[in-house]
């Protein structure tokens, strides 16, 4: 297999662009619904990832040198160090043909060179994602579930009631909107925070818990900065101690002015039961109607045994529009 490693501070034209148009072929078959990568955010997720751990990869070429695939591995530093995690994505006209198979098994390699033990990797439930992760000697360890909020077509009315219900509980925080960077004196606050993502189920997967620092938190800004993120991040404040309980987060691209992403939403646990989940949701859609009323749909993913957090999601007139498998095998 002709296989050429990416070198994120040296793209060749050819190879970027080979890229993208694969992974664009192979969403209009697998998740059309979903928007799509262009060469500035394949970049990006090269250069900088979600928070500074980008993936090596490579693509693959047939005999005529047209790029038909491509490989991420994403090998974490900042926790997780005993796995790594597999994308391989086939372009849609060569599929069944032994491309997925080979480029699985040089990201297993990577992945072992780099003295881990776990290899993990999603697809959506459909046959082909499927059969191949079994037929890798993939198990299933998790679903995941996207859920999506058409924002033209919301009840306001519903989501005022709602809101008043959760104000009434939730008397002693008051929310904070912070777009930007953190403020260094609040970077300690919003470290614990982030770190409450880890009560998430992880159902069978053989994961450690994530591991925040003020390092790590930069990471992300300068990511979502190189990929053009307006990012909005909630915050609820208890009044007397001015702690930070809770956060929400939406980032919305430059380039897609209509779709946002819902990111994280956390409470910590000493604060949970006073509705600061749904009055931090509710309030997110308050500031993204003033500052993005351009925007159509919000896009969110979810364990799919996070009750929680899909019963605040469902209240907010989010729809399930597809679902993934996260598998994993030992090495
Ligand atoms: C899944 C994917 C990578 C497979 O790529 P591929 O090049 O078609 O896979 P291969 O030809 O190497 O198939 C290897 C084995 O997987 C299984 N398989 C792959 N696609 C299958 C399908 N559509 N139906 C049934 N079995 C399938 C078969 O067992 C196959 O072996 P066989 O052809 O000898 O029977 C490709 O469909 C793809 O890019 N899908 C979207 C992204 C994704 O889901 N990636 C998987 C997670 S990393």
């Amino acid at each position: 297999m002709d296989l050429t490693w990416l070198d994120p501070e040296h793209l060749a034209r050819r190879d970027l662009d080979g890229a993208v148009a694969v992974l664009e072929a192979a969403r209009l078959v697998d998740c059309p619904h979903l928007p799509g990568t262009t060469v500035s955010s394949f970049t990006a997720r090269l250069r900088h990832g979600w928070d500074g751990d980008p993936p090596v990869a490579a693509v693959a070429r047939d005999a005529g040198g047209r790029v038909n695939a491509v490989l991420e591995v994403h090998l974490s530093h900042w926790d997780n160090t005993h796995l790594g995690f597999l994308e391989v994505t086939v372009d849609p006209i060569v599929r069944r043909q032994g491309v997925g198979r080979r480029l699985f098994d040089v990201g297993v390699e990577r992945v072992r060179a780099d003295g881990r033990k776990l290899v993990l990797t999603e697809c959506f439930d459909q046959p082909a994602g499927v059969e191949f992760a079994k037929a890798m000697g993939l198990e299933r360890a998790s679903v995941a579930v996207q859920r999506r909020q058409d924002l033209t077509n919301l009840d306001w009315e519903k989501l005022d009631q709602e809101y008043v219900k959760a104000q009434s509980l939730a008397g002693g925080y008051e929310l904070v909107r912070m777009q930007g960077a953190t403020p260094e004196h609040m970077l300690a606050d919003v470290v614990q925070m982030t770190e409450a993502i880890n009560d998430a189920p992880i159902d069978d997967l053989d994961v450690e818990d994530e591991v925040f620092s003020p390092e790590r938190i930069r990471a992300f800004e300068a990511a979502q900065l190189a990929h053009d993120r307006r990012i909005y991040r909630l915050v609820a404040r208890e009044r007397s101690s001015g702690v930070l309980a809770g956060h929400t987060m939406v980032g919305v691209e430059n380039e897609v002015p209509g779709h946002g992403w819902q990111f994280d939403t956390s409470v910590l646990a000493s604060h949970r039961g006073n509705r600061l989940g749904l009055l931090l949701k509710v309030a997110m859609m308050y500031w993204l109607r003033e500052e993005e009323p351009q925007l159509r749909i919000v896009d969110t993913w979810n364990a799919a045994s996070n009750a929680h957090m899909i019963r605040v999601n469902e209240m907010l007139g989010y729809q399930v529009m597809a679902e993934a498998i996260v598998w994993q095998r030992h090495l």
